[in-house]
């Protein structure tokens, strides 16, 4: 099967890209940027201007649409950029369009949710047969998230707020069976195998970076906060991912991670 990956060179795409190619898929990558390398056929298109989607799309079977812009020109790239894709992605004749979202982009009311949400609803009115799975957090992101909580020194959250990371190798293995399985709509969430409280996930990343902080908590106010506490990033489908936060902390630092 030949698959067009956007998003290839992000997170998700870096890990997809090598085991998609490994499983025998037949990938072209998109970057904005010209690149060589890893195996694939890489070309070069923007979301943001519809600029190389027609040439990116010719002849593929399949489009592995990754590709977002969380921080800058969202409504575009990831709203408007999707329909363009979609578009040159029907015109070309492709028979199924798989769109990675995220868990709670319908509960959370986070701005690049609603971008999420949006996106999701252009391809599902697209020209291309599709498939959607919505994954939890990737534990990259929550370090981030910790990250920029603890810049002041003690480690800023409400601890109720509820995670469930799940390791983008095992999400990349989901889309590997979708791909195969053809377009099959909205299908079950998929998140990772344990769902940990904020202060639960920030004990276990700074002992594993052997760095004594205090955690300040503070409560989110207002309705994101509630949705935070009561889950609304998790998910209760089957089969989760196998890879805990434990795990990622042990690769990342050393030692058991909290094991
Ligand atoms: N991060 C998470 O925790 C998480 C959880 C669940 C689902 N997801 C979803 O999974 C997908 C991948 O997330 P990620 O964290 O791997 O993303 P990422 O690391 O932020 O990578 C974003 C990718 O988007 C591409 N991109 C950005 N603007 C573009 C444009 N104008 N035209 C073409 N490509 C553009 C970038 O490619 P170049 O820079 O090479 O052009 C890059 O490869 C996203 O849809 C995200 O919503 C993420």
């Amino acid at each position: 099967m030949r698959v067009l990956v956007t998003g290839a060179t992000g997170r998700l795409g870096r890990v997809a890209v090598p085991r998609l190619r490994d499983e025998g898929f037949t990938l072209r990558a998109v970057s904005r940027r010209s690149r060589t390398g890893d195996g694939v056929d890489w070309v070069a298109a923007d979301l943001a201007t519809g600029a190389g989607l027609a040439e990116a799309v010719a002849g593929v079977d399949a489009v592995l649409h990754l590709a977002s812009s969380p921080n800058r020109r969202t409504h575009d790239i990831d709203v408007l950029g999707t329909r363009r894709l979609a578009v040159a992605a029907g015109h070309a004749g492709v028979r199924h369009l798989v769109f990675v979202s995220i868990v709670g982009v319908d509960r959370v009311p986070l701005g690049y949710y609603r971008h999420k949400l949006a996106a999701e609803q252009v391809v599902a009115a697209g020209p291309v047969p599709w498939s959607v799975l919505r994954a939890t957090q990737f534990p990259q992101f929550l370090e981030g998230l910790l990250g920029g909580a603890s810049r002041l020194g003690p480690v800023i959250g409400d601890r109720a707020v509820l995670a469930q990371p799940v390791d983008p190798a095992e999400v990349a293995d989901r889309l590997a069976v979708l791909l195969l399985a053809g377009p099959s709509n909205r299908v079950e969430d998929f998140g990772g195998p344990e769902v940990l409280r904020f202060d639960e996930a920030a004990r276990a990343w700074l002992a594993a970076r052997r760095v004594r902080r205090p955690l300040l908590p503070i409560r989110i106010p207002g309705r994101l906060g509630r949705e935070l506490r009561a889950g609304g990033l998790t998910t209760t489908a089957t089969p989760t991912g196998a890879r805990t936060w434990a795990d990622h902390l042990a690769d990342t630092y050393g030692g058991t991670g909290g094991r």
